[in-house]
């Protein structure tokens, strides 16, 4: 560990604020640094500008992600003319650091995500007036030098795995979060069972390929994801498991047999597909046929019927012809999404699909987006109507915006808002008598002890 003692002096910074954007692993990131800086004896700030230190905790995946953060920058700029220390972390920062420094004399700090537990220590380097940057993708795992997690709220983060070797030709991942790593099984139970010490009742496991989690359990056997869930089943307090992002080729059959048999492990699947053309899915590198994802589909609702199905969609997509797009459309009919994540392809410099023949024009990519868009949303609400007179359980979350009015999630994921005197962290087991497009009504039936 870096000799950060002088950080609490006058010079360096005393407060900080962190603005993630992106991915639910950047959010997971901003809380790991939060707790980093406050164990080093700073403070978070509310109001962002008046905090001596601005971390931008960036996202790389798409569109127009560099000038968003220049814009940004800009405006961290105070009344007086000051600047606070401004850090820039996450993807940004590892794919285009260099650049940043270049440009953007305010930024003190450029830290990639794999190197973020060296933050205090550059903070003093910059406190000291010298710029520093850390984009190394080293092999010691940052998660040794954080600190022990002390609190969360009800629903918390987990990453289990980082990175991506599948090379899908649209994505920057694999440059800017690194190959595939997986977490040691023993630190994940550590960590759950600490969230849950602070207060956790869902834990969500992440990772680009959350499910091509492996290690090594306690009596030393092999085991994928399926076997870290029913590890984690085992923690008493703990009420409930979801985990994401899955790829298709890295669904093995125990992870599948779980959705049967661990009762924790939540009727929920975000399975991305992009395409529901063989010939854009070929060109996009995927490792999967549309049928050879239906069959996995269907292999998944055979053990679970009720599970709720989610997936991410491209449009526009180099070489994408009408034909192609409406086998996508085809595709969404037949699956019945309770949910799902559609985008517009966008360039990424350094990919193999940012430099392909047969671009696609702005405004067909908008009417597919908006079509597509449509049909999810028509699924969507359908499966919400299907939810009307089912039992479920109900996480509470938060206050509703009515007086006795509190929201939570149901097991499928939908957001449900209901009269009860439940307070934050309460599992209710309740009827759902409402549904709209994207959210449901229920009534309380009962308490469920955790
Ligand atoms: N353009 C548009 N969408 C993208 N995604 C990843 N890369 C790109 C890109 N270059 C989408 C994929 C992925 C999700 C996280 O973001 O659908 O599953
Ligand atoms: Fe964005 Fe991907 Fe980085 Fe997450 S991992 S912040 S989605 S570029």
């Amino acid at each position: 560990m870096p000799d950060t003692s002088n950080l609490r002096d006058a010079a360096l910074p005393q407060t900080f604020a962190i603005k993630s954007f992106g991915c639910q692993m950047n959010v997971y990131d901003g809380e790991r640094m939060a707790e980093l800086l406050t164990a080093q004896g700073m403070t978070a700030s509310d109001g962002r500008a008046e905090a001596d230190l601005i971390v931008l905790n960036t996202c790389h995946i798409r569109e127009r992600a560099v000038d968003k953060v220049y814009s940004d920058i800009g405006r961290l700029r105070r009344e007086d003319g000051t600047v606070p220390l401004i850090a820039v972390a996450g993807c940004v920062a590892q794919a285009e650091g260099e650049e940043i420094m270049a440009r953007a004399p305010s930024v003190k700090m450029v830290v990639g995500p794999q190197a973020y537990h060296r933050l205090p220590a550059m903070i003093a380097e910059a406190a000291a007036g010298r710029r520093a940057t850390d984009t190394d993708m080293p092999a010691e795992t940052k998660f040794d030098a954080l600190p022990r997690r002390r609190k969360s709220g009800p629903t918390a983060f987990l990453t289990v795995q980082e990175g991506c070797d599948k090379f899908c030709t649209y994505c920057v991942v694999p440059y800017t979060r690194g190959t595939e790593i997986s977490r040691p099984f023993a630190a994940l139970v550590d960590e759950a069972k600490a969230l849950v010490e602070a207060g956790a009742r869902e834990i969500t496991l992440l990772g680009q390929n959350v499910n091509a989690w492996s290690g090594e359990d306690d009596k030393g056997r092999k085991v994928g994801l399926a076997g870290l869930a029913e590890t984690l089943a085992d923690i008493p307090a703990l009420a409930r498991i979801r985990y994401t992002t899955s790829h298709p080729t890295d669904m093995d059959d125990a992870l599948i047999a779980a959705h049967a048999d661990n009762p924790k492990l939540m009727p929920f699947l975000h399975l991305p597909v992009q395409s529901g053309s063989d010939r854009i899915l070929k060109a996009m590198n995927r490792s999967h046929t549309v049928e050879s994802y239906r069959k996995l589909l269907d292999r998944v609702r055979a053990v679970r019927p009720d599970i709720a199905l989610s997936g991410d969609f491209i449009v526009g997509f180099p070489g994408e012809t009408e034909d192609d797009f409406a086998q996508t459309l085809r595709l969404i009919d037949a699956v019945g999404y309770a949910q799902a994540f559609s985008f517009k392809y966008s360039p990424r410099p350094g990919t193999p699909a940012a430099t392909m023949d047969g671009q696609i024009a702005a405004d067909v990519m908008d009417r597919r987006l908006q079509d597509l868009q449509a049909a999810i949303n028509r699924d969507q609400h359908a499966f919400n109507l299907a939810s009307m007179g089912r039992r479920c359980s109900v996480l509470i979350e938060r206050k509703g915006k009515l007086r006795g009015q509190m929201l939570g999630k149901s097991a499928w994921l939908q957001s449900v808002h209901l009269m009860t005197d439940a307070t934050i962290g309460d599992l209710l087991e309740v009827e759902i008598t409402l549904a709209g497009p994207n959210s449901l009504g229920g009534t309380e039936l009962a308490r469920v002890a955790v």
